[in-house]
Parts: structure tokens; sequence; C-alpha cells
């Protein structure tokens, strides 16, 4: 049932007096003609609402006389006289009102309201103060968020920094000692001085770890500060493939497991940082050397074409210890191993996938992995055949691609 037309605005005009706004009409000589209940009960005489105003001839002039405690009081002024002039239509703004050392935000709303020949002006304040405040606090908390964050990024450039500069310090004398027990080795060999052949070999084997563990940490470092750069060229997979392969070979049968290479169909090239191709799968073929015993490594090579793109695949099998699903989610991330006994029992830092993963990453590829614990693993790297921009007939030059 629709109440009859003069019913309902009752019940509206009942309905403006009870809400939470001070609201008010102009007359078009700026005078109030009326206000709503919490206007005409409202008792501060410096306010830009309550029973004063209504003792003022002109609305437009207690604006503009209250400047004392209202600094926008002008703009609110010259913004109705707008209005009221037919100039513009509404009008919004947030002014502060400061009495007695403390400071209250109100929001008011102003628009014209006409009928035929004549006109009103809807003038609506409504206290905002409880909502600056709490903008206030966030942009102070996203202000010391973003001073927190800063300091992070500057130490962690730092660290960064200072990790990469060390690795250098240590890489230079490590590369002495590697080169000359490396020299001294092929001389007691050249003279058969057996006694001392073992201990020269395992200076030049820690040595040969220890570097490549700094390789890895600087790799770290640098891909953490954002400096690690590629060099894309395009290479043949075959040849990539020859050269891990006899690599990795004495690692394999070292604990007698046989390495077989299946590559199906023609390889072809791939165009990425060749450098970093062989790293991925050295690491991933000495985990797979280094994690099974009298087993099988396989190294599957494939070219594929997937949403419409083209794939080169390289799976690398093992049937090893295997990773269960708990351990899974683990192993990409920096230094992580799968438990505290593949630590105690393989040693190793836990960089090489993380790295591998990163890499891949960086050449828009990826790494992912499927494993059952104790029958072994397979960890596959896809990487596109091409890189989106076209590589120039010469491969000497060379693209560079920054970390994105
Ligand atoms: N083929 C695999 N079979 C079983 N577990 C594996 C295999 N490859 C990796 N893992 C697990 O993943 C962990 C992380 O491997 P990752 O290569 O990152 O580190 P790591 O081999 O322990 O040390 P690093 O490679 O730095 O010397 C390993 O410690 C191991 O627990
Ligand atoms: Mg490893």
């Amino acid at each position: 049932m629709t109440e009859p037309p003069h019913e309902s605005k009752r019940i509206l005009l009942s309905a403006i007096d009870v809400l939470p706004l001070y609201i008010a009409t102009l007359d078009g000589e700026g005078n109030i003609c009326a206000a709503n209940l919490a206007w005409r009960n409202h008792k501060d005489p410096y306010s830009l609402f309550g029973n004063h105003c209504l003792e003022n001839a002109s609305y437009l002039k207690l604006c503009t006389s209250s400047k004392k405690y209202i600094p926008e009081s002008f703009v609110i002024a010259r913004a109705l006289n707008q209005i009221l002039q037919l100039q513009r239509h509404d009008f919004h703004m947030e002014y502060r009102y400061i009495h007695n050392q403390t400071s209250r935000w109100f929001s008011l709303k102003a628009a014209l309201c006409q009928e035929e020949n004549d006109f009103k002006v809807v003038v609506m304040h409504e206290e905002i103060t409880a909502r600056k405040k709490a903008e206030q606090a966030l942009q102070e908390t996203n202000i010391e968020l973003a001073i927190q964050r800063d300091n992070a990024l500057n130490a962690s450039q730092a660290k960064s920094e200072f990790v990469a500069n060390m690795s250098h310090e240590l890489r230079t004398p490590l590369n002495a000692i590697i080169g000359y027990s490396e020299l001294m080795l092929e001389e007691a060999e050249e003279k058969n001085n057996a006694a001392a052949i073992p201990d020269l070999q395992k200076v030049f084997s820690a040595g040969k770890q220890l570097l490549s563990i700094i390789n890895d940490i600087l790799d770290l470092s640098k891909i953490e500060a954002g400096k690690m750069e590629l060099l894309v060229e395009s290479f043949s997979v075959d040849s990539l493939v020859e050269v891990v392969v006899s690599m990795i070979k004495p690692l394999a049968e070292e604990k007698g497991n046989s390495l077989h290479i299946e590559i199906s169909g023609n390889l072809g090239t791939i165009d990425a940082d060749v450098k970093r191709v062989k790293q991925i799968l050295l690491n991933l073929l000495s985990n797979a050397c280094k994690f099974t015993e009298k087993g099988v490594i396989r190294l599957r090579v494939t070219r594929e074409e997937k949403d419409g793109k083209d794939w080169v695949f390289f799976y690398v099998e093992d049937s090893g210890i295997g990773i269960s699903k708990e351990q899974m989610s683990r192993l990409f991330r920096n230094f992580s191993q799968a438990d505290a006994y593949i630590t105690g029992q393989y040693g190793g830092t836990g960089l090489g996938l993380a790295l591998s993963r990163k890499f891949s990453q960086m050449m828009k590829g990826d790494i992912s992995l499927d494993s059952t614990l104790g029958k072994g693993s397979t960890f596959i790297v896809k990487l596109p055949a091409i890189a989106k921009t076209s590589l120039n007939n010469d491969t000497s030059v060379i693209q560079r691609f920054e970390e994105t």
C-alpha cells in the first residue's frame, strides 16, 4: 500500500530529522529557511551549523567570519556563492574545525534544488573525524612500513654486495690452491711419488668443491641483488648434452650407477644461456648420482610443441631414494634439503635446486618434479627453444636478458 503524497513527505522530513547529519536549506539570498533537528539542537557557536546560524541573516557571511576556526571557510563561502549565482550545481569538500587546540573533520555537501522558477540550496555537514584519524593512522603505518621495507632492502643489498665481494676475495686464493695442487699432483704422478698423490688429490678435490659452493653463493647473491644477467645465444642441444654427459659419467660410475642417454628426434638449437643450462643439468644429474646407488640414471631430451610454442624438455630420471610429497614443497627454497638425515648423510648446501629453478625461470622456463619415496625421482626442465626476440644470425651478437 502506498502512502498519500503529503503523508510520505511528512515521514521523509522526520527521517531527515533523525539522521546523524546537519542539514539546512538556503533561499536564493543565502539565508537559512529550514534546518533539521540535529542542526537546530547543535549548540557550538563557532561551527558552521547549529542554532546560532538560524539567528544570522546570511549564511554566507557566517561562513566568511569563521576563518579563525575553519581555515577553509573562504573556499566554502565562495563555492556556496557560486551555487546561489547558479554558476555551479553542487559542491563537496572536507574541512577542518579547530577549537580548543583540537582538530575535528567535517564533510560538507551543498547542492542546488530547483523547482520551476524557485530554487533552494541544500547544505549538509557530517562529522568524519573518526574516518580521518583512521586514514591518518593507516598513512602513518604505511610510511613506517615503507621505511622498514627500504631499510630491509638496503640491508639486503648491502649483504648481497658484501657476499659478492667476499666471494671474489675467496675465489682468488682458492684458484691458486686448486691450480698449484693440480700442478703438484701432475709432478708427483710424473715422479711416481705415490706417498704424496692421495694427499694432493684431496687438496685438489676439496678446493674444487669449495669453489663450486662459493660460485653458487655468488650466483644467489647476484640474483637477489637483481644483478644477474644471462647471455642468450643459439647453440646445439646435442653438443651440450655430449659435454654434460662426459662430465657426469665418472660421478655416475662412482656409485655403481648406469647412465643412459635418450635423445628423441632432431633436437636442433636452443636460444638460451649455455653456461646456465649446463649448470642446471649438472646440478640435476649430480643430485641423481648422489641419491642413487647401484641404480639407473637416465637423461631424456625431447623437443615438443606445447601451447603453440617450441620447447626443449630435459628429463633427469633416477631410481634412487626418492622424495616424499611433504619434502617436495621445500626443495626449491634456498639452502633447503629434504631433511636433517639427508644433510648428515649426503652433505651439500641445498642451493643447487633453488638456483636451477631461478635460472630456468629467468630463461622463461621452469623445473618440475615427479617422485616416489624409495623408488626414484624425475626432474623435468622445460626451456623455450626460441627466445622471444629473434636472434641475429651472427651468434656473436649476444642478447642480454636481465632478471625479470
Ligand atoms: N634426485 C634426487 N633424489 C632424492 N632427493 C633429491 C634429489 N635431488 C634433490 N633431492 C633433495 O633435494 C635437496 C636439495 O637439493 P639441492 O641440489 O638443492 O641441494 P643439495 O644437493 O643437498 O646441495 P648442493 O646441490 O647445494 O650441493 C637435497 O638435499 C635432497 O634432499
Ligand atoms: Mg645438489
